[in-house]
Formats: C-alpha cells, sequence, structure tokens
C-alpha cells in the first residue's frame, strides 16, 4: 500500500535527548499515530532473553524478529500497554539491562532489516510521529519533516538520575554517564543504519531547553510544514 501521502513527523537522537517525551506529546497534540521504534528493539531483546538466545546469534535473533509477538494496545488510563507473546512489558523494557542488549541487538543489520516493515506499517492517517534513532534516514526517509535532537551526554545523564530518582532507585551519577557515551558510540558506529541525522534534519540541542520549549518549537515547525488541526490540550499535558 502506498502511504506517501500520510504526513509523517520523524524524530531521532540519542537516548536522554527527551525525544520519547516530546514525540509523545507531539503525537496527542495533533491527534497522530505514535511509533515508538526503541521499544521495538527492547521487547526483541527481552524476548530474547526469554527465548535464552545469545545477543551474537544473528541467525536466531532474526528469526526471532521476523516472528516477534508484540502488540502496542490502548490501556484502560489511554496509555500504551506493550505486549510481549501476550504479556504485559510495558515497565520491564524500560530497565538498563534491556536498553543495553536492545543497542547490541539493533545492531544487527538481519534484525533491522527484519523490523522495517513492521515499523512502515505505523505510517497510517492522520499522521505518523516515528520516534527512534534512524526514522528519518533508513526507515521514513521521504518524511516531509525531520529533526534530530541532540543534549550533552552530561545533561541526558542527569535527566536519567533524576528519572530513576523520583522512581525511588538509588542511583549514581556517574555510571549512568559511562553507559550513555557507552551506547551513543555503539548506536552510532554500528555499520547497519547507524544513528545518524538525516541530510535533510533540523538539528535541535536541547541542553539548555525544557520539554515545553522544545514542543513548541517543533510544533511551530510542523505548523510550517503541515496543514492540521490542533487538537485540544488535555489535562495531563
Ligand atoms: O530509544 P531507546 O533507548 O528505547 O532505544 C533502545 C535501543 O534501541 C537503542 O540503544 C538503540 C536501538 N534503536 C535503534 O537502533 N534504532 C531505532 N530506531 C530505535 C532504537
Amino acid at each position: 500500500m502506498n502511504t506517501e501521502h500520510v504526513p509523517l513527523l520523524a524524530i531521532d537522537g540519542p537516548s536522554g535527548s527527551g525525544k520519547g517525551t516530546v514525540s509523545q506529546i507531539i503525537a496527542r497534540r495533533l491527534g497522530w499515530h505514535y511509533l515508538d521504534s526503541g521499544a521495538l528493539y527492547r521487547v526483541l531483546a527481552l524476548a530474547a532473553e526469554n527465548h535464552t538466545l545469545a545477543l551474537d546469534d544473528a541467525e536466531s535473533l532474526e528469526t526471532l524478529a521476523e516472528h516477534l509477538d508484540v502488540e502496542f494496545a490502548l490501556g484502560k488510563d489511554g496509555q500504551t500497554v506493550i505486549l510481549l507473546e501476550g504479556e504485559p512489558v510495558t515497565e520491564q523494557i524500560r530497565s538498563e539491562i534491556v536498553g543495553n542488549a536492545a543497542s547490541i541487538v539493533a545492531a544487527l543489520p538481519g534484525v533491522r532489516a527484519a523490523l522495517l516493515a513492521r515499523q512502515r506499517a505505523f505510517r497510517e492517517m492522520p499522521g505518523l510521529v516515528a520516534d527512534g534513532r534512524d526514522m528519518g534516514s533508513t526507515v521514513f526517509p521521504d518524511a516531509p519533516l525531520k529533526i534530530f535532537l541532540t543534549a550533552s551526554a552530561e545533561a541526558r545523564a542527569e535527566r536519567r538520575y533524576k528519572q530513576l530518582k523520583e522512581k525511588g532507585m538509588s542511583v549514581n551519577l556517574a555510571p549512568l554517564l559511562e553507559d550513555i557515551e557507552r551506547r551513543d558510540l555503539r548506536d552510532s558506529q554500528r555499520g547497519a543504519s547507524p544513528m545518524i541525522a538525516a541530510e535533510d534534519a533540523i538539528l535541535l540541542d536541547t541542553t539548555e531547553l525544557d520539554i515545553e520549549a522544545v514542543v513548541a518549537k517543533i510544533l511551530e515547525l510542523c505548523q510550517q510544514r503541515f496543514d492540521y488541526e490542533e487538537t485540544p490540550l488535555s489535562q495531563d499535558l
């Protein structure tokens, strides 16, 4: 099916750039669908662990990716619930361990190819906000608007530190920073579809910006690029 006419906003960037939060708010404001491509790699990593597959077993991981039984469902509270083989894994896939494993399996070209069609299937009317590392460069190269969010590694580590503290976890900043730097390196240096700003992407450095400022800036760009009607703000935004 040809979906090139479906409006698409690609938001790429490293972990902690705020792209997940920003993308979800924008999808709600525009009333568009939302693709969390990182969640797909995270679910795959968790499935690999459940099936006791080694993270360097490329062939088995590719087969697993082809047949991955994952569903993004709408929960009672309006939040997305992610199901792996029918079981909710929304929280579980957010751990640092799963995030690191996701970054390892995501480096396998066969795995990326196997997940391509699944990601493209999210492109439906009235529009899609696609969040990831290679949305603008590889998955949706024809996206009319591509944003690449960046922030210093220190700022991103601090954001993660605050998030974990708020969840009542005891954490240290230094290992979080190391982890972010290690993951950035792996995600940007892999041969297959590395994290890279598409040539026609607009770079937005969020180091000094809060979420509202980033959302406002991107919405302004959307208004210039797309003809859309804004959905009224709900309380929780
Ligand atoms: O955005 P995230 O932290 O949930 O992503 C988890 C990992 O998945 C990340 O380290 C790299 C990988 N990823 C990817 O390679 N391509 C994407 N489009 C999204 C995520």
